[in-house]
């Protein structure tokens, strides 16, 4: 069990009230991490506002080790997060419903507001998977209490890094503090799992894991060396489900040890031949993109290049931060969609609790051009 749960169900009071401080952020550089939570009292069921910072991940591996009988694929992935957020405002509302206001926020809306398709659709309230989460969790853990959302979003959507899982992750992270359910991460991961099968991995909050089964297994890694990464949207995005089944599971299998064992080591030499993602090939037969892609990112020099998920997002690994801008100022100027330069994080999602009326926190930001 991590911090969150445990010492957060032990500061619990079990009914909310009204703040009159701002909580003090413990983390480091004033920002709660999951792993920080629960050293005081965090105004968990107290009214205020609820933030949380939720990144992107990018798969490094992803092989397909058969198809399995619920209709699911068993899978083999590593994949890394990386720090493209979503952030996540929730509200702690007397009336028992879920309200959910979403909007593209810097970055995205103010350079690619003629052209929407670059990053995507955001789904409606009433589809979108942080309402389906909040309102499973409402009916699962008996809460009484309602909350009002607004999501601010910067992950690119339909390009397989992860967004919508990602939001839905920080939403269950948050209401269950907001609302001091106070459920062990046992609990929460499971219906994580009801919900995506990425949501785990989010919830977890490891900077890079080795997910299997459909996904929700999750043994977590630390990075030696963490790259940075040069990331591009095209103007297509892909729809999951189809992917896969244009998929053909392998005979043989790629194994992603010789990768875990890079990312233990930090050794940058070895990146270019490590990297592997099954759904490429079948993404492929979909979007011409993906050719496109390859062949740019193969005239830049990075460490290594691929597309992430189901894509249609492709990537690059990079020595370090300047390299990244570099290389995504060419990319940009090749006019093949959204280019974000990010780096790889560490521990998240960042959270952080604030009375009624005071100062909005600051953000963490990404690149983005
Ligand atoms: O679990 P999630 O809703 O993210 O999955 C989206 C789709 O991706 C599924 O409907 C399924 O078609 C495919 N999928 C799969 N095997 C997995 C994960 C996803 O076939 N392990």
């Amino acid at each position: 069990m991590n911090d969150l749960f445990r010492n957060a169900s032990a500061s619990g009071t079990g009914k909310p009230h009204q703040g009159r401080t701002s909580i003090s952020c413990l983390g480091k550089r004033g920002v709660v991490s999951f792993s920080d939570l629960g050293n005081g009292d965090f105004g968990a069921g107290k009214f205020g506002t609820w933030e949380a910072w939720t990144p992107a991940k990018i798969n490094l591996f992803l092989e397909i080790l058969g198809r399995r009988s619920d209709g699911y694929h068993e899978l083999e992935t590593v994949m890394a997060a990386v720090a493209i957020y979503d952030s996540l405002q929730f509200r702690v509302q007397t009336e028992p419903t879920i309200a959910l206001h979403t909007t593209w926020t810097f970055g995205i809306r103010s350079k690619f507001q003629a052209v929407p398709h670059v990053v995507g659709d955001i789904p409606s309230p009433a589809t979108n998977i942080v309402t389906r989460a909040l309102t499973l969790f409402r009916e699962r853990a008996e809460v009484r209490l309602g909350a009002t959302v607004q999501l601010r979003k910067r992950i690119p959507s339909a390009a397989g890094l992860g967004g919508a899982s990602s939001d839905a992750a920080a939403a269950l992270a948050v209401a269950n503090l907001a609302w001091n359910v106070n459920w062990a991460p046992e609990r929460l991961e499971s219906l994580a799992s009801e919900l995506g099968s990425d949501v785990p991995f989010f919830l977890s909050g490891a900077p890079a894991a080795v997910c299997r089964g459909r996904g929700e297994q999750i043994s977590p890694l630390e990075w030696k060396w963490r790259p940075a990464v040069v990331l591009v949207r095209p103007p297509e995005g892909l729809s999951t489900p189809e992917v896969y089944r244009r998929l053909i599971p392998p005979l043989n299998p790629l194994d992603c040890q010789p990768l875990v064992q890079a990312i233990g080591r930090g050794n940058q030499r070895v990146w270019k031949n490590l990297l592997a993602n099954r759904l490429q090939e079948p993404a492929g037969q979909l979007t011409c993109w993906l050719q496109r892609l390859k062949h740019e990112f193969s005239r830049r020099g990075v460490l290594a290049h691929q597309m992430s998920g189901s894509g249609t997002c492709y990537f690059g690994l990079c020595r370090n931060f300047r390299e990244a801008q570099r290389i995504a100022n060419c990319l940009h100027a090749a006019n093949i969609g959204h280019v974000i330069v990010a780096t790889t994080t560490r521990a998240y999602p960042t959270m952080r609790w604030t009375r009624e009326g005071a100062e909005p926190w600051k953000s963490p930001k990404s690149a983005s051009s």
